[in-house]
This record gives structure tokens, sequence and C-alpha cells, in this order.
């Protein structure tokens, strides 16, 4: 691989908790995940993020950090992870954590010395006020739970600033001693031999009176000096943005040539527009974003999602779109949660598996470097009534014996899904391993697929005119050579006209195929 590797690689979001328990302590860790990097590995997939592994009091699960530069000890040892890093590389999956840079928890040393002390040197690592009426046009983030960005600390005698819960309270990025606080902790995972970070909340760092306090100026000046650090002590390190935004505001976070900031961004806006558009049968949410999407620097890539441990955000669409969404995809109030919909992709999907089969073979090739969340591999279920976003983390289920076989415990950290549709004695990597047309076998090969194709994974995208708004086409290649993708979002058969004769890779029998195409309902063609 050269130094682009993340370009083109297929990543898999590992939260550690959920994943395997070796010690029987109810709780997942390294030495748990080391033993299921093969299942990673089956996949196709090329790197790993693990979520936050930190120590914490757990308040947002891992992204309310009080250590930097350690492992919680549900999890195992600072040993524990070299190993697992270690195994993984061995298997030549590159591994990624997260970089929580926006807020620590309350509980960090840093916050207790600056509540406790005015004069102290840490008291400026926040961002205090002695009304909490700044900043008023910042929208709230966790609205369900929180009425403001400020909460009184009454041993402070002071308000301090947080976009999250109020035991995240916000770093104060005007203090370049926060900067240098954080590249610190970068330098002692990289140094440990990690590939990079996903960089967690990262349109928030300063605040400026008048603003909405999202995608500041002096925000993109900090990241161009962090990623000045890592390309100079660290070259070839990924740095992913995560930046809940438009397209046009998403944009800033690459940097420039001369400037960089990410390689990689999440691309937030496509994400809800391909459920929209396979409930409406309908294409133009799809191609309406995507054209809007402005041209990236070369070099870097947009990161593409189908679900993730949030909820399924729907902050980038307009709020008509955000009412409809509700309307179809949660019915049920339970399953709405600040912006967003708790509920995992099947569920989503009606545990439809030619709905399914559309949905990731269009997102598997679309431009970007996909991302799986764990257990969406298997169509793994959720359970909106556990709180705030437990339903969609659950343990992994991978065989029909105690706990799903992710625990000996009595008790795990959350109940392994057992209901009729999706519990763990039908849902689970076993079963699903010797059946052809398990979720996880239709995972490994759409992925497999992709791999083996240089125009998905890097190449250009250009839209074929189809003239049906129930069919979506286009051509991803690289020069001459190309794959037309094509999927009907309708529960209707259309045709397509080819022009040339084209093979299907989607297909087992690998048919060639010419002339009026019939596209079966929810049908999904890769055609070489
Ligand atoms: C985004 C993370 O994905 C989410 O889980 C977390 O609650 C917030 N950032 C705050 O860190």
């Amino acid at each position: 691989m050269t130094t682009n590797w993340y370009n083109e690689s297929v990543f898999y979001e590992l939260y550690i908790r959920a994943y395997k328990d070796s010690n029987g302590d109810g709780h997942g860790d390294f030495r748990g995940a080391m033993e299921k990097l093969d299942h990673i590995k089956s996949l196709g997939v090329d790197c790993i993020w693990v979520m936050p592994h930190y120590p914490s009091p757990l308040l947002d699960d891992g992204y309310d950090i009080s250590d930097y530069m350690g492992v919680h000890s549900d999890y195992g040892t600072l040993d524990d992870f070299k190993d697992f890093l270690d195994a993984a590389h061995a298997r030549g999956l590159k591994v990624i954590t997260d970089m929580v840079m926006n807020h620590t928890s309350d509980q960090h040393p840093w916050f207790q010395a600056a509540r406790q002390d005015k004069n102290s040197p840490y008291r400026d690592y926040y961002v205090w006020s002695d009304t909490g009426t700044e900043y008023a046009d910042a929208r709230i983030i966790f609205l369900d739970t929180e009425p403001s960005n400020w909460t009184y600390d009454k041993v402070a005698g002071q308000y301090f600033w947080h976009r999250f819960y109020r035991s995240q309270p916000d770093l104060n990025y005007d203090n370049p001693q926060v900067h240098e606080e954080m590249f610190k902790a970068m330098r002692f995972w990289l140094d440990m031999g990690i590939d990079g970070f996903r960089v967690d909340a990262i349109p928030y760092l300063y605040e400026r009176e008048g603003t909405n306090c999202e995608n500041l100026p002096e925000t993109h000046k900090f990241l161009k000096k962090m990623r000045r650090m890592v390309d100079d002590e660290y070259p070839g390190t990924l740095l992913i943005a995560e930046a809940n935004q438009w397209p046009e505001d998403l944009l800033p976070y690459f940097g420039t040539t001369e400037a960089p900031e990410f390689q990689i961004c999440f691309h937030f806006p496509i994400m809800p527009r391909l459920y929209m558009a396979l409930k409406k049968g309908d294409k133009t949410p799809i191609v309406d974003i995507l054209n809007r999407t402005p041209q990236k620097p070369e070099g870097t890539q947009w990161m593409t999602f189908l679900r993730n441990h949030d909820e399924l955000t729907l902050e980038m669409v307009t709020p008509e779109e955000r009412e409809w969404m509700w309307q179809q995809y949660a019915p049920n109030p339970r399953a709405k949660l600040n912006l967003g919909i708790r509920r995992r992709q099947i569920p989503l999907l009606d545990n439809d598996k030619r709905k399914w089969f559309l949905l990731n073979a269009l997102f598997l090739s679309l431009p970007g470097a996909p991302i799986i969340y764990y257990g969406d591999e298997i169509g793994m279920g959720d359970n909106i009534w556990f709180p705030d976003r437990h339903g969609c983390r659950t343990p992994m289920q991978w065989d029909a014996g105690k706990n799903a076989g992710f625990s000996d415990a009595k008790e795990t950290y959350l109940p392994v899904l057992c209901d009729d549709a999706y519990g763990y004695q039908q849902v689970n990597v076993v079963v699903q391993e010797d059946d052809p047309d398990s979720y996880l076998n239709l995972t490994r090969f759409l992925i497999q697929t992709r791999q083996r194709q240089s125009a998905l994974k890097t190449g250009e995208m250009e839209w074929v005119e189809t003239g049906n708004n129930s069919v979506l086409a286009f051509r991803r290649h690289i020069g001459k050579e190309g794959v037309l993708c094509l999927f009907n979002l309708s529960n209707q058969p259309q045709t397509f006209t080819l022009k040339r004769e084209r093979v299907d890779l989607l297909s087992k029998s690998q048919q060639a195929l010419s002339g009026t195409l019939t596209i079966a309902s929810r049908g999904a063609h890769w055609l070489k």
C-alpha cells in the first residue's frame, strides 16, 4: 500500500465494550477483541476505528475522557492495547483510535483543579462565565437533555461552557497550553504505533460572540497546526474529521494543498438521504446532495456510512425532511433521540434483505471510504428502550450460547438482545457462517467485490441519465476502466437499456448482459 492507503480502504467501527469479554466481567476488552480479529479480517476491511478506550466515568460512553494516556480498566491495560495493535498489524489491519479534543470529562484532573482554584493554571483550560449568557447563538446539540450550553458550577462559582453533556466541559482552545496537551496525547498513541485518529466534534473547538460557534476560522487555524505537527513528526498518519455539517462547510476541513487539515471527512449529509431515497423510491435526494458536494482537494477522501454508534442523525436535512423521516422511520416516538433516530440499520429496513442489499451495494459503490458499524455485518437489531444511544450498542452476537458467546459473566454491561426477530438465538455469526445468503456472507461478498475494482475505490463518478427517478445510475471509472452501478429504488421492476454487453459483478452467475435489462424491484447491479 502507498501512504494513501486510506483513500481506498474499507473501515470497521469497533466498540470494545461490546465485542468480546475475555475475563468474564461482563465488559468487552482488548484481549477479547484480539480473539475476534480474524472475524474482522474475514470481512475484507482494511482499518479498524476503535471507539474511545480511555479511562472515563462513561457518562457519554467514553467520549468523556478523564485520562488521555490510559486504557479504561474494563477494557484492559496499556499492554493489552499494544498486543491488540500488534495482532491487528500482523493481520494487515490498520488501527485508528478516537481523539476527543473538544472536551474532557468533568472528572479529569484538569477540570477538578480548575474548578477548585481560580488561580490554578488549569482554570484557563476551560471556558468560564459569570453570567452564562455569552454565545447565545450556539445551538444545543443534546437538546433532549441539556437546557443550555452553560452550567453553573458551585465549586468554581462560575458557569462553564459545554457543547455536549454538562459532564463534558469544553476545553479552551484560546489557551495554547491546551494545544500542547492534545499534541502530547496524540504523540503518546502515535509513538505506540497507531495509524491515525478519528477526531471527534471538531467544529466546536472555539467560541466567538455573534457566531454560531461552529467552523470558525480559529478552529481551522488550529487544525492546520495539528496536521503540521502530525505530518512533521509522524508522516502518513491518518486524520479523519467528525464534522456533522453541510457539504460546503465540510470542505474547509480538508484544508488546502499547502495547508492541509484532514485527509478524510465523514460525509454526513449523504447518509440520511440514502434512507430517504429508498423509502421514497426516488433517487432525487441522493443526486441533489452529491451535486451540491464540492470537488474535494486531490488526495483526500469522503467517508461514507449507513449507521454508527450514535442516533441516525437528521441534523443535515431540512425541518420538513426531518419530520418526514421521523414519520417514516420512527413511528414510535421512543425511537426519536435529539435530532435523530436511535435504531440500527436492519430494523430501519424492516429486516428486508432486498432493501438491505440495495442500500449496501449503493453505499459500497459511492465515492468515498465506507465504514461498517460492528454488528451490522450480521444484521443486528436494537432496543429503543435502553437509555441514550445504548440500544444500538448491545453485545456482539457471536453464537447461540450463553450471552451470545460474548461473555461468561452472569450479567453483561447491557443485556444481549433476545427478542424474536433479532435475538442472538437467531442472529449470530455462527449460524450465518454457513449460509451463503446470510447478511454476513453478503457483506463479505460486497466488500470483497468492491476491493477488486479500483474504479469503485478511487474512480471518478459520473451520473448516467436513466429518464426514470426510480432508477439511480452512475459510472465509477479510472480512465476507460469502469463499473456502471444501477439501482432500482422502487418496489416495481424497471427497465434500463445497456449500450453494450456487460457482466454483472453482483450476480453469482456473472452472465453477460446486453440490450434491455429488467431491474427487479430493489435490484442492484454493478456492471463491468
Ligand atoms: C460525537 C460522538 O460520535 C458522540 O458519540 C459523542 O456523544 C459526541 N461526539 C460528544 O463527544
